[in-house]
């Protein structure tokens, strides 16, 4: 039996498939006992840290929502509000909030920062976005595509947009996992790392999918999910011109679904969408249901997460 009791999540390459299942499986109860309108007390008596260096909506609404529901109590850390990377040191402060807290969620910068916490805390630390990876982000999609197709195993998705940033790293690291067959669609320029990508030629080896790279987005032909994500990530607004530029091409609009054969693909963001760059609004509003259900599944998920994990 899986057992995630005391583990950090910082990426999802550190977790198999099982426990992927698992935290999808935990996080589908917890969202139906929600809906009986059913208090949880798996979080009770349990202080949660919420670290956030880069704003957040959904990341920081989520772990709040979902501790309370559990009966557990979060407290919320933005940059100002700790000493944090300029007073004091990645390592104290996690030493500090490891004695005080049952868990503590990172959001901000550097992949190094939250892996140093999770190292020198000695509790449970799980990654709200890093420039690399966005993990809590893939559980929440993952769920809703198995709450829209039944199944994961064989599905064709397709990431068009920004190929470099943490959502696309992630989303190649969770598709590659779980068995879906990940195609890629960016401007070589916006090609994810090599080392990464046959980091997870090795994981969709292993769970019977492909991995394909492409700048052609003719590629998306037989997609069952089209995503995408901004063009510039917090803290690369000062790219806006030359992504925009760059980018152009790849916009997901009514044009790019005209180019797939499925006639139930769905399209799906993560959010915040900058409709009118990598998302047209009338394509935005055609697959609202789908995102904003994506959206509310971050809370299930993260509960997942939490509750599995502490
Ligand atoms: N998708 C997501 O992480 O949203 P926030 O930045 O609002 O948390
Ligand atoms: N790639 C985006 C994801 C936001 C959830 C960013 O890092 O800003």
């Amino acid at each position: 039996a899986v057992n995630l009791k005391g583990k950090s999540l910082l990426t999802l390459k550190d977790f198999n498939k099982a426990e992927i299942e698992y935290l999808l499986n935990l996080a589908g109860d917890l969202k139906q006992k929600k809906r009986m309108g059913i208090i949880g007390e798996d979080l009770k008596g349990k202080n949660i840290a919420l670290i956030f260096e880069k704003p957040s909506t959904r990341t920081r609404c989520a772990f709040t929502v979902a501790c309370t529901d559990e009966g557990g109590h979060p407290e919320y850390l933005g940059k100002n509000d700790i000493q944090l990377g300029y007073k004091e040191s990645v390592e104290d402060t996690a030493r500090v909030l490891g004695r005080l807290f049952d868990g503590i969620e990172f959001r901000g910068f550097s992949q190094e920062h939250v892996e140093k916490l999770a190292k020198y805390s000695g509790v449970p630390v799980w990654n709200g976005l890093t420039d690399d990876y966005h993990p809590t982000q893939i559980l929440a999609d993952l769920l809703t595509i198995k709450e829209k197709f039944g199944k994961m195993e064989g599905l064709n998705f397709v990431y068009v947009g920004d190929g470099r940033n943490n959502m696309a790293n992630s989303l190649m690291i969770g598709c590659s996992k779980m068995g879906m067959n990940f195609t890629l669609i960016a401007p070589k320029q916006l090609w994810p790392i090599k080392e990464l990508v046959d980091e997870c030629k090795t994981f969709a080896k292993e769970s019977g999918s492909i991995i394909n790279i492409s700048d052609d987005t003719e590629e998306v032909a037989q997609a069952d999910i089209i995503y995408t994500d901004v063009w510039c990530s917090m803290g690369e607004e000062t790219k806006a011109a030359e992504r925009i530029k760059l980018l152009k091409p790849y916009q997901v609009n009514k044009e790019l679904l005209t180019k797939t054969n499925k006639n139930d693909t769905i399209c799906m963001h993560c959010l915040p969408a900058v409709k009118g760059n990598e998302i047209t609004e009338e394509v935005f509003e055609q697959y609202s249901q789908v995102i904003f259900d994506e959206a509310e599944n971050r809370m299930h998920t993260i509960k997942a997460v939490m509750v599995g994990t502490i």
